[in-house]
């Protein structure tokens, strides 16, 4: 028998709600034409930014958002976004020479942030820019002094300063960034470091782009981190991030929405191989900060097929179905595992790219998957990691084992008690008991994401096909074990109050 227990009695530590984190880039209709509509809209929006993409984001409760990139923030510079609209220069964007107007920019950002309620965290241009400016973006939006930065910053519309807790130094260094060596990125690091001063009261981290997801790059950070730390005046840092991908777009077999069980099962195995990349980072961290301080940080992740056809491959414009859902599920469950020092992660992309939240065209917005089990699992966010053994049915996909089911479990301060499950089976249901070792269950309750077929998605014109319901699947045993019967290709969130 499949078996979960859930020991309610033994707290791991705490799931930082960043772990549910978004990325909002420059890239295709991401910023323009999904977030952004501008003032003059006949789509509803405050101060141009669409309303059912903030109040959605309001709804999952994001965290933070990461802007303006990715590739694109190593070839930003931020002075070409402030001021009146009508005097910024436009230029071509990274992605595919598009026009980037810049009517998009720091004070739309930080607009955006306030209302959606979440924080903002900050990509700065290392490959293309300079310390200099840099150090001047951060005076701009942080400080409250009488400085010419700041009385601009009073002139373009804002008297208060931002608070910006979250500052990247870079992306992606290896590649877009600025294809540099860990050697040299560690050294380029410690300068910005030295002169990325906080001049508001809240604490700056400052974040080392780190490394592309392989096996190898636990090696890179090794690197990184012996230089910046094993020097005359050593330097920390607040947080590293590295980035993975299911990174399939040059592989036509494996079409967003056209695709067999194989290819259902070799991305789910992909997906799964995140967890490995975290632990080999995060045994290099370990040995440099035992103490846990530095964050680990995946500040981009998601599943990236070849785009929809017809669409400017540059966009990276997908589709978003039933086998994404549980992609996201897996993933957010591998985090909170390692959730001691992975705090913080960004989902890529929120509108229009890569593994989107939304899709939109015109006025008509759909719901992925992916952004249901964002909502499903939100109850995680800053409750206490709960300790669960998990007995399941192991897969062989191309003679690799991959665990059927999935799940986490945590306790929020109210008491409440969540378990979110993933049943990876792409056409079997599957029995699972569950015991909580502390607590008779005397009432649970569920929700469940399902659907006719694991690639099932929502379009245009069909945008619910694919939508939480009530989960009925959940019987109460005996005071501490309950039964559940999970859908196949299904995510499944349990609470218990
Ligand atoms: O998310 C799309 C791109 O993927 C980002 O710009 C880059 O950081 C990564 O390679």
């Amino acid at each position: 028998m499949n078996k979960l227990t859930v020991y309610a009695d033994q707290p791991l530590s705490k799931i930082n709600r960043h772990l549910y984190g978004h990325f909002a880039e420059h890239l295709g209709a991401c910023i323009y034409d999904g977030i952004y509509v501008g003032e003059d809209s006949r789509i509803p929006n405050v101060r141009g930014m669409r309303s059912d993409i903030v109040e959605a984001m309001k709804q999952i409760r994001a965290p933070n958002l990461r802007w303006p990139g990715g590739c694109f923030a190593d070839v930003y510079h931020w002075r070409d976004g402030i001021g009146p609209r009508e005097q910024r220069p436009t230029r071509l964007n990274f992605w595919g020479n598009a026009p980037e107007t810049n009517a998009f920019g720091t004070h739309e950002f930080m607009d955006l942030c306030e209302q959606i309620g979440c924080e903002p965290y900050i990509g700065g241009n290392v490959g293309s820019g300079t310390v200099q400016e840099m150090r001047d973006w951060i005076e701009y939006l942080t400080s409250n002094y009488d400085s010419t930065l700041s009385n601009e910053r009073r002139a373009n519309g804002r008297a208060q300063a931002w608070r910006i807790p979250f500052w990247g130094i870079g992306n992606e260094n290896w590649g877009c960034g600025g294809l540099m060596r860990p050697e040299y990125m560690a050294d380029l690091y410690c300068q910005y470091h030295n002169f990325m001063r906080n001049y508001g009261d809240t604490p700056m981290m400052r974040i080392a782009s780190g490394l592309g997801g392989s096996d190898t790059n636990a090696e890179d950070t090794a690197i990184f981190m012996d230089r910046i730390m094993n020097r005359r005046h050593p330097v920390h840092t607040d947080g590293l991030s590295i980035h993975y991908y299911v990174y399939l777009p040059d592989q036509p077999r494996h079409s967003a929405t056209e695709f067999g069980e194989a290819e259902w099962y070799e991305v789910l195995k992909l997906a799964s191989d995140i967890d490995g990349v975290i632990a080999k980072n995060a045994a290099v961290l370990d040995t440099y900060d035992p103490g846990k301080r530095i964050w680990l940080i995946v500040d981009e992740w998601g599943a990236w097929y070849p785009v929809e056809p017809g669409t400017n491959p540059a966009f990276l414009y997908q589709q978003n179905s039933m086998r994404d859902a549980v992609v996201a599920a897996l993933t957010l469950h591998i985090f909170q595992d390692h959730c001691d020092r992975v705090q913080m992660a960004n989902l890529a992309q929120t509108v229009n790219v890569i593994q989107a939240l939304f899709l939109t065209k015109g006025e008509a917005l759909v719901y992925t998957p992916t952004f249901h089990v964002f909502d499903m699992l939100k109850g995680h966010q800053d409750a206490t990691a709960l300790r669960y053994d998990l007995i399941a049915p192991v897969i062989d996909v191309n003679s690799v084992p991959l665990a059927q089911i999935s799940a986490g479990a945590s306790r929020a301060e109210n008491g409440e008690v969540l378990v979110t499950l993933a049943n990876l089976h792409a056409s079997e249901s599957t029995a699972l008991e569950i015991e909580f070792t502390d607590r008779a269950v005397t009432e649970i309750t569920g929700v469940e994401l399902s659907a006719d077929h694991f690639t099932a998605h929502n379009t245009f014109d069909e945008p619910t096909r694919v939508t939480p319901k009530r989960f009925d699947g959940v019987v109460i045993q005996d005071g501490s074990h309950v039964r559940v019967q999970l859908p196949a290709a299904s995510v499944v969130a349990l609470t218990l109050v």
